[in-house]
């Protein structure tokens, strides 16, 4: 029995593989390279010392997803592959919802058609909305979200959950993830964006390697202890190791479930920027900018959920995130090759 990891060769996706396949999981990775190199594959191989098959597809692609489940013994699906910068949903708002939206309910169909009715999705904390008070809890109300992409994650929730409520077959986990950063201990997968960051760590991290001259924070007047956005950081590798639990519980179990995933910890821009100088003995410059539009002051999860279900905690700390971010910049300052 295989899992189909969709997306798998992405920043999440490919850290998932690598814990799959050393738990002792088949896996099987559909990508279609928008967002991801090739080479990424090449990386997970070597790291677990082992083949396993790839299929350059597009999950909107009904015929190719298809043969896939009729050439591999697909059980049960992980769903990384989507399109995520926020910014960019809101000029391409169309693609947005082609590439997430209508991906899914293809990606859904063509897994009713084959009798596969498992599924975990890659949600996100966005779908909390601007008004919920942290920490957050999975029964609080969502779907105040303020941009497209947002919108995406919470509208394939609806969905997931309509199926479930419509036949009683399906399993499906939700996990909404905080802030993943960190990269592989190896240094030989981490996160690799196209053009200027809009995230945080890899903003952070190519200043560091000299690529860019310094980080702006957007706004220091928030109501939190140094006046910088509080967010939930995450190790990809726990959040890597959250996932292998969320397909335990979707082979043993029909139904819905929702997880957070995260540290219930919250860290500042500037605490951040301190931990990453600390652990990488690098000085970051910054210059403090205005506010970005859409961000709150303060975003953490209560991971107690996930503990109590599925026996999943995070274990590594903002310093562990820090090092490992910059050994993966550090040993690839132009991220993964061509
Ligand atoms: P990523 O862009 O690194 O990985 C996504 C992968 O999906 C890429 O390899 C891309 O090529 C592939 N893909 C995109 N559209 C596809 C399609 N139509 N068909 C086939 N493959 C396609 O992103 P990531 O950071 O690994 O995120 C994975 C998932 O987690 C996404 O759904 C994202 O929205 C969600 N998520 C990410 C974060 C974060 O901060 N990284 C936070 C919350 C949720
Ligand atoms: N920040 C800066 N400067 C930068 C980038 C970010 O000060 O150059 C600040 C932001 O204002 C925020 C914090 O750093 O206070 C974290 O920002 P990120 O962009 O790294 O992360 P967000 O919390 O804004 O958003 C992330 C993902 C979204 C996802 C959300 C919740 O990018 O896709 O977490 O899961 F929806």
């Amino acid at each position: 029995m295989s899992v189909l990891v969709t997306g798998g060769l992405g920043y999440i996706g490919s850290h998932t593989c690598v814990e799959l396949m050393n738990a002792g999981a088949e896996v099987v990775v559909v990508d279609n390279l928008y967002n991801c190199k090739k080479s990424s594959y090449d990386r997970i191989k070597a790291l677990v010392g082992r083949d396993f098959k790839f299929y350059e597809c597009d999950i909107r692609d009904a015929e190719g997803l298809n043969k896939i489940f009729e050439n591999e013994d697909i059980d049960s699906v992980i769903h990384f592959a989507g399109l995520k910068a926020v910014g960019e949903s809101v000029q391409k708002p169309l693609e947005y919802f082609d590439n997430n939206v209508n991906g899914t309910l293809v990606l859904l169909d063509v897994m009713r058609k084959h009798g596969c009715k498992k599924i975990v999705f890659s949600s996100s904390a966005t779908v909390y909305g601007m008004n919920n008070v942290s920490p957050l809890t999975e029964d609080m109300q969502v779907g105040g979200v303020t941009n497209p992409y947002g919108r995406t994650k919470y509208m394939i929730e609806c969905i997931l959950q309509d199926l479930c409520v419509s036949d009683k077959e399906w399993s499906v986990c939700l996990l909404r993830y905080f802030n993943p950063i960190g990269a592989h201990k190896s240094g030989t997968m981490g996160e690799d964006p196209n053009g200027i960051p809009n995230n945080l760590m890899p903003y952070i991290t190519q200043v560091a390697i000299g690529k860019r001259e310094k980080l702006t924070v957007y706004g220091d007047d928030y109501d939190t202890h140094d006046g910088t956005g509080v967010r939930d950081y995450i190790h990809v590798v726990d959040l890597a190791l959250g996932h292998l639990k969320a397909v335990e519980k979707v082979r043993g179990e029909n139904g819905l479930f929702i997880y957070n995933l995260g540290t219930g910890i919250g860290y500042s821009v500037l605490d951040v920027v301190k931990a990453f100088e600390k652990a990488s003995g690098v000085e970051i410059s910054y210059q403090i900018g205005p506010r970005r539009a859409g961000d709150i002051a303060t975003c953490y999860s209560d991971p107690g959920k996930a503990l109590n279900e599925l026996g999943w905690k995070a274990e590594r700390d903002i310093e562990e995130m820090c090092e490992d971010s910059w050994r993966w910049q550090s040993q690839n300052p132009t991220g993964y090759p061509d």
